[in-house]
């Protein structure tokens, strides 16, 4: 359902690109719910974007409901992303104008669904998320977990392949985050849902049946080769022509040229 192969991303600081992502390789199959789990700065947040189709990665590819979306140009993304791709935010990015149900049907909008019909799923999903009483409030009128279901049921309303959620419980206290927790393990179960959830708590990784761990970029799968493609004896020679610097995904680090050393150093800033 979401493969990662092989994916790579460097940030360009000043002259010197920074690998934030090495290697990364993973699948997710339809109906599960994984943690993404990492410290600060571990490259949570860009592996989501990338899988998102935020943004173009450096190297590797991204296939969900088999297609590539690194292939895709801007408009077939915006399409893409509309109808198979949910995204739950850290701070909601509700739109503060809009009732709480206007919020929900708004991707709808985008596809031009009658209003009738806008209305309904969007009240449906509502009471899923147990808003049923709240509906045609605004925001600022609801608490932070209120407006986390909110953008809970406006992720759900595309019937997305996959939904994304960047530490969704972020700002919340921990029994609210308990709570959101409970519902995304329940829409889970009883609709399918498939989730990716980014975290850097245990508290909240421990709570999914599975969970993908990255430090400094690279993936570190319990139970798994942390190095799962070792040295190729032949990579050794062209790095030491220099073409490493264009990214060689599964070379060991007695390999690396002093340019791979550098911007690994610069990773780890
Ligand atoms: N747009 C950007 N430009 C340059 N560096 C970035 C950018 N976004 C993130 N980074 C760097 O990439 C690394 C990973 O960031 P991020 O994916 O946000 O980590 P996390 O979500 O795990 O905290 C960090 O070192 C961060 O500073
Ligand atoms: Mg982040």
């Amino acid at each position: 359902m979401l493969v990662v192969q092989q994916l790579s991303h460097s940030f360009l600081n000043g002259t010197e690109p920074t690998r934030v992502l090495i290697g990364i390789d993973f699948r997710v199959e339809r109906g599960e719910i994984v943690a993404l789990l990492g410290s600060s700065g571990s490259g949570k947040s860009t592996l989501l974007n990338l899988m998102a189709g935020l943004m173009k990665p450096t190297e590797g590819s991204i296939l969900i409901a088999d297609r590539k979306i690194e292939k895709m140009n801007e408009n077939e993304l915006a399409v893409f992303r509309r109808t198979h791709i949910g995204f739950i935010f850290q701070s909601y990015e509700l739109i503060p104008h809009l009732t709480v149900r206007e919020n929900v049907e708004l991707p709808l909008v985008f596809q031009g669904l009658k209003a009738k019909l806008r209305r309904e799923r969007a009240l449906t999903l509502l009471t899923r998320v147990g808003l049923a009483g709240k509906t045609e409030l605004f925001p600022s009128q609801l608490s932070g977990g209120q407006q986390q279901r909110v953008s809970i049921a406006r992720s759900l309303i595309t019937e997305p392949a996959v939904v994304f959620a960047d530490e969704p419980t972020g700002n919340l206290d921990t029994a609210t985050e308990s709570e959101i927790i409970d519902l995304l393990l329940e829409l889970n179960v009883n609709l399918g849902i498939t989730f990716v959830i980014v975290t850097h708590e245990h508290e909240v990784a421990k709570r999914t049946k599975r969970i993908i761990q990255l430090r400094d970029g690279r993936l570190v799968e319990p139970g798994s080769d942390p190095e799962p493609l070792a040295a190729e004896t032949d990579v050794a020679g062209a790095d030491a022509m220099g073409t490493v610097a264009a990214g060689h995904a599964g070379q060991n680090e007695e390999a690396d040229s002093g340019a791979d050393r550098r911007l690994r150093e610069g990773e780890k800033r």
